[in-house]
C-alpha cells in the first residue's frame, strides 16, 4: 500500500550525491544526481520517495493533509552541513580585524596576548544566558542560509568551568531550535594564562581531569586540537587524543594550518574522523590520508580572510581522497557563518566544481560527522532535511557570490524557513 504523505515537494530541480552510504573520492566527487522536475515526498521526520513524478506518484498518497511546495523552477538540496565551526563564544574581535586588514598578523596578534586568549577572557566573563542568546542569533543566521546540521567546538574556556558553560550552551540550544548540533570538546585551543611556561602542567589537567569529567557529563561527542607551531605539537596532541579515545571520544583535528607540521599524519595514524584546515598539507601528509579513512575538510573563508594561500583540493582530488568543506566560523580567523560563500571560495581559488562542492557540504560533510545513514542526501529512508533554492540550476547557488538564495528550509520534515 501508498505511503500516506505530509509534505510534497514537487517539480524542482532535485540534486543529491550519487552514492549516499560512503564518502564521495576523487573523480567521482564530479558526480551529482540531477533530477529535473523532480519530487521529493516527505512523510513525519523521513524522506518516503523522492524521483520523477511518476515513480513518487507510484509509491505514495498525496492526501488533503499533504502540505504541497511547488518548487518549479527552483532548486532543491540536502540541507547543507557545516562540520567545524567555533560557534559558542563570547565578544567579538572586529578590532583586531581592522588590524588584520592593515597587516598585522593573526599568530603574532595571538602571541602578544590577542586572538583565541581575547575570546577566552570574554568567554569566561559571560553567562551561560548570554552564550546561548548570541549562539541562538547565529544559528539563525545559519538557518536562513540553509544549514541545518552545525558542529560546534568548545574552546574558549581552556579551565574545566568554562569548558563545560559552553558545552552546555550547545545542549541547551540543541532542544530550543531546529539545526542539529553536534558538539566537540576544544580544551586544547591555546595554552591558557594560569598554565603560562607550564605546557606539561596543562596537558596532564587536561587529561587527567578534564576530559573524563566532558565524559562524565555526555557533553561532547568529538575531541578536537589545534595542532600548530607554537600551540600543542604532535607529541602533546597524541597524548591528549590518545587519553580521548581511551575515553571513548571519536577525533577531529585542526592540522597543518599555519605550518606543516603532520597533523595529516597523526589524523591517519590515530583513524580520525576528520582533518581540518590542510592548508600546509605535505605530500607525505596528503598520502597518509589517502591510505585512511580520514575526513579532510578543508575551511577556505580561513585563508580568504587571512589572506593565507588556499589549501591543495586538486592534489588531494587526484590523490583519490574524498574533500569535505566547512565555514570555520570564529571571532578571529574567520568570521563567516555564509557556508555558500565558502562553496563560492572553493570554487574560485581551490579549483572545485559545483558539483564538488555540494558533494562537499551534504554527504563527505555527514560521513565526518557519523551522520551519513541519516543526512546529507535525498534518499527514501534519510531525514527530511531538505533546502530550496529560488534558482533554476544548482550552478549557479555558488555563482551568485554571496546571496542568499535559499526560499525554505525543511528540518526534519518540519518548515522552518518559508511558507
Ligand atoms: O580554526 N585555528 C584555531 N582556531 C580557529 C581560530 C579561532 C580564533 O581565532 O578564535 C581556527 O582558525
Ligand atoms: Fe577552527
Amino acid at each position: 500500500m501508498a505511503v500516506e504523505i505530509d509534505l510534497l515537494i514537487r517539480d524542482g530541480q532535485v540534486v543529491t550525491a550519487a552514492h549516499g552510504t560512503c564518502p564521495v573520492r576523487g573523480r567521482d566527487m564530479q558526480e551529482l544526481e540531477v533530477i529535473e522536475r523532480g519530487w521529493v515526498a516527505c512523510a513525519g521526520e523521513r524522506i518516503a520517495a523522492v524521483g520523477p513524478r511518476a515513480s513518487v506518484e507510484n509509491q505514495v498518497e498525496v492526501t488533503s493533509r499533504t502540505q504541497v511546495i511547488d518548487a518549479q523552477g527552483k532548486v532543491v538540496t540536502p540541507g547543507l552541513i557545516d562540520p567545524h565551526t567555533h560557534l559558542i563564544f563570547g565578544g567579538s574581535r572586529e578590532d583586531e580585524f581592522y588590524l588584520r586588514a592593515r597587516g598585522a598578523d593573526y599568530m603574532e596578534i595571538m602571541e602578544a596576548g590577542g586572538g583565541i586568549l581575547s575570546s577566552v577572557r570574554a568567554t569566561r566573563s559571560a553567562s551561560l544566558e548570554e552564550l546561548v542568546a548570541s549562539g541562538r542569533q547565529r544559528l539563525q543566521w545559519m538557518l536562513q542560509m540553509g544549514v541545518t546540521t552545525v558542529e560546534c567546538k568548545s574552546g574558549y574556556g581552556l579551565d574545566l568551568q568554562t569548558e563545560l558553560k559552553q558545552l552546555e550552551a550547545v545542549r541547551i540550544l540543541q532542544q530550543e531550535q531546529p539545526v542539529e548540533l553536534v558538539p566537540t570538546f576544544l580544551g586544547a585551543h591555546a595554552w591558557p594564562p594560569e598554565y603560562e611556561g607550564n605546557q606539561e602542567g596543562y596537558v596532564g589537567f587536561l587529561v587527567d581531569t578534564v576530559l573524563p569529567a566532558v565524559r562524565e557529563q555526555g557533553v561532547a561527542e568529538y575531541v578536537d586540537v589545534f595542532t600548530e607551531k607554537g600551540v600543542f605539537s604532535v607529541e602533546q596532541s597524541r597524548r591528549i587524543f590518545q587519553r580521548a579515545v581511551e575515553l571513548g571520544f571519536s577525533l577531529r583535528v585542526h592540522a597543518d594550518e599555519m605550518h606543516t607540521l603532520g597533523g595529516a599524519e597523526l589524523a591517519a595514524e590515530l583513524g580520525m574522523a576528520s582533518a581540518d584546515h590542510l592548508l600546509m598539507v605535505s605530500g607525505q601528509g596528503i598520502s597518509a590520508l589517502a591510505e585512511s579513512d580520514v575526513m579532510p575538510i578543508l575551511l577556505p573563508g580561513t585563508a580568504f580572510s587571512l589572506r593565507k594561500p588556499y589549501a591543495p583540493a586538486r592534489k588531494m582530488l587526484e590523490a583519490g581522497l574524498p574533500l569535505a568543506l566547512a565555514t570555520d566560523f570564529n571571532p578571529g580567523s574567520c568570521p563567516t557563518a555564509n557556508l555558500v560563500l565558502v562553496m563560492s571560495l572553493a570554487c574560485l581559488y581551490m579549483a572545485m566544481t559545483p558539483e564538488e562542492v555540494f558533494n562537499a557540504v551534504t554527504i563527505n560533510a555527514a560521513h565526518s560527522l557519523g551522520r551519513a545513514s541519516r543526512l546529507g542526501s535525498l534518499e527514501p529512508g534519510k531525514q527530511a532535511d531538505v533546502v530550496i533554492f529560488g534558482v533554476d540550476d544548482y550552478k549557479k547557488v555558488p555563482y551568485f557570490i554571496g546571496v542568499n538564495l535559499v526560499e525554505t528550509v525543511i528540518k526534519a520534515g518540519r518548515l522552518v524557513v518559508g511558507s
